[in-house]
């Protein structure tokens, strides 16, 4: 595939964050989401490609935009076939109530590898490269965490788990402050947090807890491209998701490595910050019709990570604003 659709692909996610953006604070998580849809679907239309969307805004049913299944790109008969997952408002909360980790975001790979991940939770564990080879899901959260400090040459006490806060991860908490870990709650964007631990700056160095199973293929693109590790397991809470991933042929039992999530070794990320993140700024809407935005951008093949900050005109460019 084109390297150049890896830029491309932050030009969607730009749009989305900025128009998004405009909801911040505002206390309306669906205008700010219809907005950070409406913009990235407009745009996904000027990318040379034959895009799926195998993670989006839910089935062809319930979001008339984004929807799973929905062609998008221009798809010309030499376009790459390829699987888009989405998420334009990654965070939909944080962004009505003012709050950080929201980010727009894109995962990208040839048709076909992308886990069709079925709306419900996942376990997820991530860490950066240097750890990566020694974690494991099924582990306990100590053996993790002493692996993980071994690796990065820390000591448990001074590593930083960042953990959604919610009160289903009492018991990871608890395990995490009997070892002597650092923690970092957050309220929202596990995506944010996940990507976080492959960046040293971010002083983030792993993260575990229950979280959206689409946002866990969408995040494991990315780590993908990093060399990090992430992985994840299915947790349906009622009988009907446990029917579902059956007959997806997803098996419940089993943890999902990089390569059940996104197979074979293209993949592109690209996101956002909508809010400031732990990785990402938010949107700053810098006067005279302009605003600045802070992205990501990868490509497993080079593995070429590329922070992107960009000036925007609206006067020039109305498709970014309202
Ligand atoms: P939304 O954008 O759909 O609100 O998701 C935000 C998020 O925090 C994700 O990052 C995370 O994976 C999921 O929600 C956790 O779900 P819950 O809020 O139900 O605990």
């Amino acid at each position: 595939m084109d390297r150049n659709l890896a830029l491309d692909l932050v030009r969607v996610t730009e749009t989305a964050a900025l128009r998004a953006a405009k909801f911040m604070g505002r206390g309306d998580k669906n205008a700010a989401d219809q907005a950070g849809v409406d913009g990235m679907r407009r745009m996904f239309d000027t990318i040379d490609i034959d895009g799926i969307v195998v993670i989006g805004e839910g089935e062809m049913d319930e979001a008339p935009m984004l929807y799973i299944g929905e062609a998008v790109g221009k798809g010309g008969p030499h376009s790459p076939k390829v699987d888009i997952a989405v998420d334009p408002v990654e965070g939909t909360t944080s962004v009505a109530n003012g709050m950080p980790n929201s980010i727009s975001v894109i995962a990208m790979a040839p048709r076909g590898c992308l886990l069709n991940a079925p709306d419900m939770y996942m376990d997820k564990i991530a860490v950066g490269p240097k750890a990566a080879p020694y974690v494991d899901l099924g582990a306990p959260v100590e053996e993790n965490l002493k692996a993980t400090a071994g690796a990065l040459g820390k000591s448990i006490q001074d590593l930083t788990i960042a953990i959604l806060n919610r009160d289903r991860h009492a018991g990871i908490i608890e395990e995490c402050r009997r070892a002597g870990a650092r923690i970092k709650l957050f309220e929202n964007g596990d995506v944010d947090a996940a990507v976080a631990t492959c960046v040293e700056e971010t002083g983030v160095d792993m993260l575990l807890g229950i979280g959206g199973a689409p946002e866990g293929v969408i995040a494991a693109a990315a780590l993908k491209c990093m060399g990090g590790n992430f992985q994840g397991q299915l947790v349906p809470f009622e009988e009907e998701e446990e029917e579902r991933c059956e007959k997806m042929g997803i098996d419940v039992s089993k943890i999902l490595t990089l390569d059940d999530m996104v197979k074979g070794p293209e993949a592109y990320f690209a996101a956002t910050g909508i809010s400031d993140g732990a990785l990402l700024k938010g949107v700053n809407f810098i006067g005279n019709g302009m605003g600045k935005t802070h992205s990501v951008v990868m490509r497993s093949e080079s593995g070429t990570i590329r922070f992107v900050e960009a000036i925007h005109n609206f006067n020039r460019k109305p498709l970014y604003a309202f």
